[in-house]
């Protein structure tokens, strides 16, 4: 069963290769589930899979996400029940690596604004305001994981200094800050690429962005979920934190009406942070041979860490 609309290719080779069942597309998906409940083996797709649902399915062996991130996937229940559960890390990296950088540039430079002063007549009257340099400026990074890695890549090529906060020290070279709170006071840049899930909301609070303070950009690429975004809302407005760029939201795909009226200093993406053709071609088809490998009895590619053996 597949749960939502991913990459129409990966939907394709699924009809193909697999008795699929869309659940998405049922008209009545509670129906659906009734019936596939008794001898279903894999969920596809991820995302709605708490506990609650996965347990509607006794004969469940598999559950294959989408996406690199699975916190809508409940794997402390999977581990449990034996059921194991893979995502789609590393062919994702660049992209969301690119993302993150072109928010930052979209916010520093303040490129949306731009497009939207030339065409509004308003470059005739005189030239636009100034922009902030990121050259020699520094980003802190919050998970310094395999896109917060690629993200160092292109910053380092931009000539920022970086530094991180993480759960573990690394073996990189940047300063590492056990203390969140005091990186986001010492750095222009917070750059925040660590999974959601419980562990994690909301770490991005209020006392970090007024850390990061009036001058201070905040760029989202991981999960609204990871950012106190009533807070973040109120900094902005009055101030006290400089800009952001998001990529994704608590409640996706629902954005703040507040966010949505602030046009200078926030910069809106509609969670694409892997939205190319190559990319999520390349995850889908991750997806696929961790499907195949399980039901060949070989090893998964990339199971997550939590329900591993
Ligand atoms: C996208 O957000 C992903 O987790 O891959
Ligand atoms: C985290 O940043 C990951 O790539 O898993």
């Amino acid at each position: 069963m597949l749960t939502r609309a991913v990459y129409p290719g990966t939907v394709k080779t699924l009809e193909e290769e697999f008795n699929l069942h869309k659940l998405w597309l049922a008209p009545d998906p509670d129906k659906m589930v009734v019936e596939l409940a008794p001898t279903l083996r894999v969920i596809a797709g991820g995302y709605g899979c708490n506990a609650d649902f996965l347990a509607k399915f006794p004969k469940l062996e598999l559950v294959a996400n989408f996406g690199v991130g699975y916190d809508t996937i409940d794997v402390q229940y999977c581990k449990k029940h034996g059921i194991r559960a893979t995502n789609s890390p590393d062919v994702l990296n660049d992209e969301v690596a690119d993302t993150a950088m072109g928010l930052l540039l979209c916010t520093a430079r303040q490129l949306v604004v731009g497009d939207r002063f030339v065409r509004e007549g308003k470059w005739l009257k005189g030239p636009m305001p100034l922009t902030t340099n990121i050259t020699g400026k520094t980003m802190g990074i919050v998970g310094l994981g395999r896109i917060g890695q690629a993200i160092a890549d292109r910053a380092t090529a931009f000539k920022m200094n970086i530094v991180y906060h993480n759960r573990s020290k690394k073996d990189v070279p940047y300063k590492y800050y056990p203390n969140l709170v005091d990186m986001a006071r010492d750095v222009d840049v917070l750059m925040v690429i660590i999974p959601g899930g419980a562990e994690t909301s909301k770490l991005i609070s209020r006392e970090v962005m007024e850390a990061l303070g009036p001058t201070g950009i905040l760029i989202n690429v991981a999960r609204g979920t990871v950012v106190d975004e009533q807070a973040m809302i109120d900094l902005l407005k009055s101030g006290k934190l400089g800009a952001a760029g998001l990529d994704v939201f608590e409640k996706e795909p629902q954005v703040p009406q507040a966010l949505i009226e602030m046009t200078e200093n926030v910069v809106l993406q509609p969670h694409v942070g892997s939205a190319t053709h190559a990319t999520r071609t390349a995850m889908g088809q991750l997806m696929i041979d961790n499907i195949k490998a399980h039901f060949a009895g070989k090893p998964l590619l990339t199971e997550v860490p939590e329900t591993k053996g």
